[in-house]
């Protein structure tokens, strides 16, 4: 069955991308949110998105319109009931996001997918709070969602392979690249990418070069169009810390364990961008 409903749980960074590329792609799209501010916010940031694709001649207002139409935002479970697929984006709160699942279980038809965009739990973990273990899958996407070509499409050991293929195909529908991945802390990407930014804090804590000499490295050096600590700043020193924490319990190898530098700069409130300090200072 062709999915034509989305849900989306949550309206922050990532979800309300993946709310935006799931609407531009024709499906009718529900946010879900715990308060109307931050619905208000996330759809604001959508509109901000689909104007910036009208400045730069890829969309046209028209298009932009249809798009933000097919967006709706709700503060009730209930309004999802209908979606052939919910994709949660919540908070990476382990027990936040089973609830959701086991509700959005009882509440939605037996033919809907469940995905979660979670980017450092186990998928299975949530699968098996809900009676449709079959049917859920990983949606890891990639900020910016709108301009990031990649998803990582994640099945468990109890994924069916018919659920599996209509989240790929759901996956290339959304516009995006599919890399198939096994159910593993941090799939693919965050697997190579956070012991990554790791070093890099490393080799600044270390004195090896200055922040901006060891960004200009890797851009100039490898093509990136991020150096890690750019990368860290634009990804949450927070969240980075998150991942690399649970990554550490999981493989327990000295590559995923996170840098005194990088508690104690979380702990100083510097955050990345989004606090206006972290690596980099944003405050200008
Ligand atoms: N909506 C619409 N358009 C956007 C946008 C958005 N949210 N963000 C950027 N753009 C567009 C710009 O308008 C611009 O368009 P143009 O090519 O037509 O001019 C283009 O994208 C490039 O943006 P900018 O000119 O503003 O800046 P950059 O050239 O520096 O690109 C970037 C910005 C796309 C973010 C680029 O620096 C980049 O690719 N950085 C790496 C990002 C990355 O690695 N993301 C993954 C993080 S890891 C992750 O998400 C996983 C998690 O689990 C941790």
């Amino acid at each position: 069955m062709a999915i034509q409903k989305v849900g989306v749980v949550g309206c922050g960074l990532m979800g309300s991308g993946i709310a935006q590329i799931a609407a531009a792609t024709g499906h009718e799209t529900t946010i879900l949110e715990v308060e109307e501010k931050y619905l208000e916010k996330g759809i604001a940031s959508i509109h901000k998105s689909l104007n910036r694709f009208v400045e730069k001649g890829k969309m046209t207002e028209a298009d932009r319109d249809a798009v933000a139409g097919r967006i709706k935002g709700t503060t009730k479970l209930s309004d999802l009931a209908s979606c052939d697929i919910v994709v949660e984006a919540a908070t990476e709160n382990a027990e936040i996001k089973k609830k959701l699942f086991s509700d959005l279980d009882k509440l939605l038809a037996p033919h809907a997918l469940l995905a979660s965009n979670t980017s450092s739990l186990t998928i299975i973990e949530l699968a098996a709070a809900t009676n449709r273990p079959d049917k859920v899958v990983g949606l890891h996407f990639f900020n910016p969602v709108p301009i990031m070509k990649l998803v990582e499409v994640v099945r468990t050991i109890a994924t069916s392979d018919e659920a599996y293929t209509e989240a790929c195909d759901f996956g290339r529908k959304l516009g995006k690249e599919v890399v198939e991945a096994k159910d593993s802390t941090g799939f693919v990407v965050n697997r190579l990418l956070v012991p990554y930014m790791l070093d890099a804090i490393r080799c600044f804590e270390q004195g090896l070069a200055s922040a901006e000499d060891i960004d200009r490295g890797m851009k100039l050096g490898c093509g990136y169009p991020m150096g890690p600590l750019e990368l860290l700043d634009f990804v949450g020193l927070d969240t980075t810390l998150y991942i690399a924490e649970i990554m550490f319990d999981e493989f327990r190898e000295a590559r995923f364990a996170p840098p005194s530098l990088l508690r104690r700069m979380v702990t100083a409130g510097r955050m990345g961008r989004k606090s206006g300090r972290g690596i980099y200072d944003y405050s200008k």
